[in-house]
């Protein structure tokens, strides 16, 4: 079992060191790991965000565990060679169309949400975001009109065998939950949310036994703060869901908390390949402070060794042991607390 793990920039490397602390501990046979440079840190020591011996790494790998990248002083190179785009890169090279984002209330967690505690408590559900497409990967320029001012330009578009796929993702995702579906488009203003919601239509003849339900993006982020509850899987575009996902965190809590699986079709003898992150960035203001919540890089590799590996009583064992870390009390300051990345990452390793 071959896992990639690139750490990448800011809080990267100090989530990603309690993640290899909690893998270690479970002292799992037969794993090969290996390491590289991606993002920022790709860019300072190789000329590229994501160096052709890291892609090379990441497409050998069963799986690849990623911390997050982004690097403030990045932010004025040229597109092409910001660190962000070694995510985007990874994403397509690797054909990771599915991204799975849960967000689930944490028993005793309740009086930590944004929310008021009784509207958090029912929070249980899936966003399920497209990855591949949208106005992330469509033609996008600034450039100069006829009369000589400036345009920013960005291309949305679907086409409809890519809704298409990701529309069973999220069906087949309601069938093994509570088998409603929501899905979450622009139809009213948009072309490409009203074929994203014909073809979604279309798919849902395939799936009687779930309840298929549709809101506008807008609706749907106030709804998120409103009832929550509501909601069991939520299918819906790139940026959307980018958005949508790191709102749901902070009902839950904090964005430090949130997983999230990538997912393409490409089997391995082992499960399905995939790359596993938070749903957070390298967090740059708090970045070698020793004090970033390393949970939602705990998790992501709880969800590694579900969907790639299939150690479903791994991930759980995992998971349990983030949920009574996080019961008795082991905070970090994004929740109010005072334990440190460290700490945290020990109070799970000694819970597993
Ligand atoms: P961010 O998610 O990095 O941080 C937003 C806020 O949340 C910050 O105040 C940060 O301190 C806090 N935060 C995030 N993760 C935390 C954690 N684990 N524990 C405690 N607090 C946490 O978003 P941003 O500030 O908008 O972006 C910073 C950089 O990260 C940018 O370069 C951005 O492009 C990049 N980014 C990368 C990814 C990724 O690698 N997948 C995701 C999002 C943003
Ligand atoms: C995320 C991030 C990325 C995205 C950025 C860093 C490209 O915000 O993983 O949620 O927008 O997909
Ligand atoms: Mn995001």
């Amino acid at each position: 079992m071959k896992i990639a793990c690139l750490a990448g920039d800011g809080i990267g490397p100090e989530i990603m060191a309690e993640a290899r602390r909690v893998l270690d501990k479970l002292d799992l046979p037969g794993l090969t790991i290996w390491e590289g440079d991606v993002g920022g840190i790709g860019y300072r020591r190789h000329g590229h965000p994501l160096p052709p011996e890291t892609l090379e790494m990441a497409k050998a790998a069963d799986a690849v565990l990623f911390g997050a990248v982004g690097d403030p002083g990045c932010d004025n190179l040229e597109r092409h060679l910001r660190p962000e785009q070694a995510i985007l890169g990874l994403r397509q090279a690797l054909g990771l169309f599915a991204n799975l984002r849960p967000a689930t209330m944490f028993p005793g967690l309740e009086d930590l949400s944004a929310l008021r505690p009784e509207v958090a408590r029912a929070i249980d559900l899936l966003i399920v975001r497209e990855l591949n497409g949208d106005v992330y990967f469509g033609e996008k320029a600034i450039r100069r009109l006829d009369d000589g001012r400036r345009q920013g330009f960005d291309l949305m578009s679907y086409a409809e065998d890519e809704v298409r796929r990701i529309a069973h993702v999220g069906f087949r995702a309601a069938q093994g939950r509570g088998k409603r579906l929501c899905s979450v488009d622009k139809a009213n203003v948009l072309e490409t949310s009203q074929l994203w919601r014909d073809v979604v239509i279309e798919v849902s003849a395939e799936y009687p036994d779930v309840e298929l339900s549709h809101m506008y993006v807008d609706n749907a982020a106030m709804q998120l703060v409103r009832n929550p509850g509501q909601f069991d899987v939520v299918v819906t575009g790139n940026l959307f869901g980018d958005i949508l996902s790191d709102q749901a965190s902070m009902c839950v809590g904090s964005i430090g908390l949130l997983a999230s699986a990538s997912l393409g079709e490409h089997q391995t003898e082992f499960g399905t390949k995939g790359l596993y992150e938070p749903i957070h960035g390298s967090a740059p203001d708090i970045a070698g402070q020793g004090k970033a919540n390393p949970l939602a890089m705990i998790l992501s590799l709880a969800m590694m060794l579900r969907h790639s590996f299939g150690l479903e009583a791994k991930a759980a064992q995992i998971e349990g042991a983030v949920s009574k870390t996080l019961a008795d009390g082991v905070k970090g300051a994004d929740l109010g607390g005072s334990a440190g990345t460290v700490e945290i990452g020990d109070a799970v390793v000694a819970r597993l």
